[in-house]
């Protein structure tokens, strides 16, 4: 075949019409629903959907100065953060790239003993007197961004790593109890008061940024999302939604007034079972390739710790057919990094995506420096094309958990109504045209056109760690 038949070909398999986004969106309420059902033990049908601890979202009045801990994808972030009662905070921060041995280690303690370490370092450095209350110990709000089997607002088990780390012994341990154990055992003087999805620290940290109604009803944010390394989201139910939810905690949350608890919803890990997300070869190989085979499919297909091992695989298959780096013969001749899994980050595709210089130099000088791949001016523009189809893939896949989450909360219900979704994550910060390609996309969706204007779709800066912040501000 030529270069040209096999991108279009490729193209057509990687786009979404609007019949599959609406199949995709029944199925995601659906998700929704069997995920809250289950009674606890039961084996879990549907999205995870864990219920938070967290019931109310902030108004923007909150004050005081917390820590806040942030385990993401690839870096480790320990912050300061002022509540100033206004809608605005101040932070400083120390931000730690996490060594790659730490990934696969062997012990919960080398990665737990590191993460306390950076803590106390961070308080030396910035708090060095410690907490001026009676305790004399910092409040910290852990931001873990992995799946967690909640228990309450401040511990939870690990029920799986995903975003490359290995570290069997945590699965199953309380990931709040192993790091307050390290912080123990070197005289740190901090407390962790609360446990955070990073979806829900960026749901209750825009709901602060963007201060809530005048009246102090819950606030018009009613999503929080990460489209970053991985992608999830949460929101709030009713409680008597969330049939999981053990009856006497219900009663007991009621009687003083609780209505609502947010959920994390888990969404990397909507359709597992594929039934209904598109599903290549190369999302095939992906999941045979990645830490979790089998699970997370959903994230497999949209965030950025996967884009890039997508077009790498697509490139060796158009290879393999000898339609493309015709000078290499066999698989083994091509530049190492090409066949490296996860070699490609999607960083390189978003300089591609938007390259327009002359015979796409920047997409040649990029794909030498990250891969040492010579290309020709046809083959990059074979590249763009696969680029350009890989991330807006992503991005339309990436709305159908707005729009169901939007349908099954009928937040669009009402006169006018304008609501926010609070995002985060580099892939939605940094990765060009993806906020608009997930606004065509939404449009559209089953919410159509008309719901689309309706939806705000903004950045919660540093949502993470203020959301941590604000987490820990609810514990007296
Ligand atoms: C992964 C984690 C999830 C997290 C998301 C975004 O999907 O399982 O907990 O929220 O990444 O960081």
């Amino acid at each position: 075949m030529v270069l040209q038949e096999s991108v279009d070909a490729i193209v057509k398999e990687f786009t979404v019409d609007s019949a599959k986004l609406e199949e995709l969106t029944n199925h995601f309420i659906k998700s929704i629903e069997e995920g809250l059902e289950h009674a606890p033990g039961e084996k879990s049908k549907g999205l995870p959907m864990i219920p938070t601890f967290v019931t109310s979202i902030p108004n923007g009045r909150e004050r005081g100065v917390f820590l806040a801990a942030d385990l993401g994808g690839t870096n480790f972030r320990v912050c300061s953060v002022e509540l100033k009662g206004n809608s605005t905070f101040k932070l400083e921060q120390l931000k730690n790239r996490i060594p790659d041995d730490l990934l696969e280690a062997e012990t919960s303690e080398e990665l737990f003993g590191y993460l306390a370490k950076k803590i106390a370092q961070f308080v030396d450095k910035y708090h060095p007197t410690g907490s001026t209350d009676t305790t004399g110990k910092l409040k910290l709000g852990f931001t873990f961004s992995y799946p967690v089997d909640q228990t309450s607002l401040s511990s939870g088990t690990l029920i799986r790593w995903t975003k490359g780390f290995k570290i069997q012994d945590t699965v199953g341990k309380d990931v709040v109890k192993l790091l307050q154990d390290q912080l123990d055992k070197i005289k740190c003087p901090v407390d962790i008061v609360a446990l955070a999805n990073d979806t829900v620290g960026t749901l209750l940290s825009h709901a602060y940024s963007s201060g809530a109604s005048p009246n102090g009803n819950q606030g018009d944010t009613v999503i929080g999302a990460i489209f970053g390394t991985g992608t999830n989201g949460c929101y709030m139910e009713p409680l008597e939604a969330i049939k999981k939810l053990d009856p006497e905690l219900v009663k007991e949350l009621k009687s003083k007034g609780v209505t609502h608890m947010v959920i994390n919803t888990e969404w990397g890990s909507f359709d597992n079972e594929l039934k209904h997300l598109p599903n290549t070869v190369y999302d095939q190989n992906i999941d045979k390739v990645s830490s979790n085979p089998g699970y997370h499919m959903f994230e497999k297909r949209v965030s950025g710790m996967f884009m890039g091992e997508i077009l790498r695989q697509v490139l060796v298959e158009i290879h393999s057919k000898g339609d493309i780096f015709t000078q290499y013969f066999e698989y083994d001749e091509l530049p190492h990094r090409l066949r490296t899994p996860f070699e490609l980050d999607s960083e390189v595709l978003s300089h591609i995506e938007i390259d327009d210089s002359t015979n796409l130099r920047e997409t040649e000088l990029s794909l030498l420096q990250s891969l040492r791949l010579p290309t020709t001016i046809e083959e990059r523009k074979a590249i763009q094309a696969i680029v350009r189809a890989i991330s807006r893939r992503a991005a339309y896949l990436a709305a159908v958990p707005l729009a169901a989450i939007l349908i099954r909360t009928k937040a669009l219900d009402g006169y006018h109504k304008e609501v926010e979704i609070g995002v985060d994550g580099s892939v939605v910060e940094y990765y060009p045209g993806f906020r608009s390609m997930i606004r065509h996309a939404l449009a559209l969706s089953p919410i159509g056109p008309d719901g689309e204007r309706s939806v705000h779709i903004q950045i919660a800066k540093d949502g993470s760690g203020v959301g941590a912040a604000l987490c820990a501000s609810t514990v007296n």
